[in-house]
């Protein structure tokens, strides 16, 4: 079995804010000059006691009460300020696949390790999460990663950002990758002897997966009313998503594709009256072009697409609001869709009255918004039953609220269906 080590800061995750905010809390609270912002990544990397001492001038009394001071803030809020690295969750899923044995070494205590990998749904990929007791300020990363190795192993290395993780495996005679885009510098980790450096994850994937598949994406939709706050959620969520170390990839309907766009202008401008049924096909013709040029290559790819409106748009507005029916304009869009539906789709969820009123307040509508309220609120009723067809495809949101507190919602559900897709696919 071969054993695969990760540090955590700078290798899995981009933590900096958190950490670099709290270090300054507890300089602060103990009556030290705060650090300058340009020393923001120095102290990612080493143990916090060597941080206090060496780069605030503190006594090892101060160090330690800092520490406390610093643990106030980290543990509750300065965790999560983070993100994980694009292409992290597919490493990870990838040396799963293999039937790998993956475990963090890192210099912050277990306790906040295993939170973090817990709340970005990566906790069943680490077989081991170790990190030094919470006293012991100056732990040794060789000590760390030999606690993190399996008990019988063929062969190992380590991955990690700074010459202390390459220093801990040259002290254990193993073998190391120096981490590009974390916080070391390349001259940091050569020198220090990595046996391989990766200037990116993908190079790091090349080498420890060769010609391993990238493990799937998925297709993501976003639907409600005119009004229902969809771009901003659209923001919110890729931004979670982001965090989260999904590479996330927007896209919109009608267009997406470059003849969808030219079909959306067609669509959208207003005196472009006509059949409902040419409106109909002309939403589909667009998806058709949508699903096979853009959607299907980015799932391939491993990315999440993360698309403004699909197919329920057409179910909604031209079954619904133009009178065609909900399954017939389902039928209709049958070949254009060919089985790509969405993984999960993001309702958000709103009367048509208030989505209204709303939509009222912004400028210059398009010609479906100029359509009268009658008109939205079969729209309303249209999407109603769309999600009492598939209740297990849609996320709804009550989105009547606060963009925060929908926001929140949102991804919490989202992130709840990628995880279980992931889950899934193992
Ligand atoms: P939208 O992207 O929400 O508009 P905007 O960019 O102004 O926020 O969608 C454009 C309009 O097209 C919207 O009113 C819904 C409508 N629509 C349909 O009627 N059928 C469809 O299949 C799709 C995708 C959109």
């Amino acid at each position: 079995m071969r054993a695969v080590i990760f540090d955590l800061d700078g290798t899995l995750t981009q933590s900096d804010e958190g950490i670099f905010k709290s270090i300054r809390y507890a300089a602060r609270k103990l009556g030290f000059a705060e650090p300058p912002e340009s020393d923001r990544f120095k102290f990612i990397g080493p143990p916090l006691m060597y941080s206090f001492r060496e780069y605030l001038g503190m006594t090892r009394e101060q160090a330690v009460e800092a520490q406390e001071a610093y643990r106030e803030r980290y543990w509750d809020t300065g965790l999560f300020e983070n993100r994980v690295y694009p292409g992290i969750r597919s490493l990870l899923r990838m040396l799963k696949k293999r039937g790998d044995w993956v475990a963090i070494a890192t210099g912050k205590p277990s306790d906040p390790a295993r939170r973090i990998a817990e709340h970005f749904g990566l906790n069943r990929y680490f077989d081991r999460i170790i990190g030094p007791d919470l006293n012991d300020g100056n732990a040794a990363k060789d000590a760390l990663i030999l606690a993190a190795l399996p008990e019988r192993f063929d062969e190992a290395v380590m991955v990690g950002d700074r010459h202390f993780d390459i220093e801990g495996a040259n002290a254990l005679g193993l073998p190391s990758v120096g981490a590009g885009w974390g916080y070391g510098t390349e001259e940091e980790l050569r020198s220090t002897g990595c046996t391989h450096y990766a200037a990116r994850v993908g190079d790091l994937i090349d080498l420890l997966c060769p010609g391993d598949p990238m493990p799937r994406g998925a297709f993501l939709s976003v639907e409600g009313l005119d009004g229902s706050g969809k771009s901003t959620q659209i923001g919110m969520l890729s931004e979670a998503l982001d965090r989260w170390g999904f590479v996330v990839r927007h896209s919109r309907e009608p267009g997406g594709s470059p003849v969808g766009e030219r079909i959306r202008e067609i669509l959208l401008t207003r005196g472009n009256e006509m059949e409902s049924l040419t409106e109909a096909l002309l939403f589909a013709a667009s998806r058709a072009e949508h699903v096979r040029k853009v959607i299907r290559p980015a799932v391939e790819r491993g990315e999440v697409l993360l698309c403004d409106r699909f197919v329920d748009s057409s179910a909604a507005y031209q079954g619904g609001g133009r009178e065609l029916g909900v399954d017939r304009v389902m039928q209709l869009n049958a070949p254009a869709v060919d089985g790509t539906l969405p993984l999960a789709t993001l309702y958000l969820d709103i009367g048509h009255e208030q989505a209204m009123r709303r939509r009222t307040a912004a400028s210059d509508p398009d010609r479906m918004e100029s359509e009268p309220d009658s008109f939205h609120a079969r729209v309303e009723a249209a999407y109603r039953t769309l999600i009492g067809q598939d209740p297990r495809r849609f996320v709804v949101v009550d989105a009547s609220r606060s963009p925060e507190e929908v926001g929140r919602d949102a991804a919490a559900g989202i992130l709840a269906r990628l995880t279980a897709a992931e889950e899934a696919d193992e």
